[in-house]
């Protein structure tokens, strides 16, 4: 979800040689290999995209193994700068669109082998300018983290990355001549996915210096003294 472009289209271009990929979004990104659905997150009547998404999960019909939700958008602007409708969005794409999302998908099939949601560096770090962006994805990593808990979801990855050269900036003009590219952010959250062993990580991807930090892990690992009982 939120497929169409930037850090979702790299990641639906790299998991395509081994996945048959669906992705969705607002605008048809003509990719080959890969089925298109669209679907607006904001401003449309909550029931109607709650019934949309189990629509969605109808015609996909197969199980599915891994969900990616990477829909965002930008928003800079102080709290009393912001319009209701804004706010309203910005909690609709970022935080009440996964949670109908997995609610639709844990009633379609019993559980799901992977689960990868993109955040921000902003959950992290607050902004005076971000704050319903930076209270969105702060949310979003607490519920990816909550749905980690249930049994149902086996593996969870959490991934903030920090500024990445993608349409995210149409509105907001910057210098992202120095910012991560996006098919390189991909191919890092892939190898992390694919090595993570615990139910739930979270990594930050910062920009300057660029890397991947591992921020929390679930289970918790205790040392185990000698006698055999744990520390923790
Ligand atoms: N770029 C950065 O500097 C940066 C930094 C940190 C985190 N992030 C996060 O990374 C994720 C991917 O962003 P990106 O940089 O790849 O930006 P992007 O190219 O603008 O991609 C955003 C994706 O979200 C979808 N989306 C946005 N609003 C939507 C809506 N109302 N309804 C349905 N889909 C919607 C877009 O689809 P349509 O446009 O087709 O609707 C698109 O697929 C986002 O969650 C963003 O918050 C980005």
């Amino acid at each position: 979800m939120g497929g169409s472009s930037g850090l979702g289209l790299e990641l639906a271009r790299a998991l395509k040689a081994t996945h048959r990929v669906w992705l969705t979004g607002r605008k048809d990104p003509n990719e080959e290999g890969v089925v298109f659905e669209r679907l607006r997150l904001d401003r449309e009547n909550l029931h109607v995209t709650s019934y949309l998404m189990d629509l969605l999960f109808k015609k996909i019909a197969t199980p599915i193994d891994l969900v990616v939700f990477a829909a965002g958008f930008y928003q800079n602007k102080l709290i009393d700068e912001l319009s209701v409708a804004e706010m309203d969005d910005m909690v609709r794409v970022s935080l009440l669109a996964p949670s109908f999302l997995m609610s639709s998908l844990l009633r379609h099939q019993a559980s799901l082998p992977g689960f990868i949601v993109i955040t921000s560096t902003t959950q992290w770090t607050p902004h005076a300018n971000e704050p319903l962006y930076a209270a969105s994805k702060a949310g979003l990593g607490m519920l990816a983290h909550c749905l980690s808990l249930d049994g149902r979801i086996k593996k969870t990855l959490v991934a903030g990355p920090g500024g990445m050269i993608s349409g995210f900036w149409r509105n907001h003009p910057r210098d992202t001549s120095k910012f991560l590219d996006p098919s390189w952010v991909a191919e890092q959250i892939l190898d992390q996915f694919a090595h993570q062993t615990t139910t739930y990580r979270a990594i930050r991807i910062p920009r300057d210096p660029r890397g991947v930090e591992v921020f929390a892990e679930e289970p918790k690992f205790f040392p185990v003294n000698i006698s055999g009982e744990s520390q923790g």
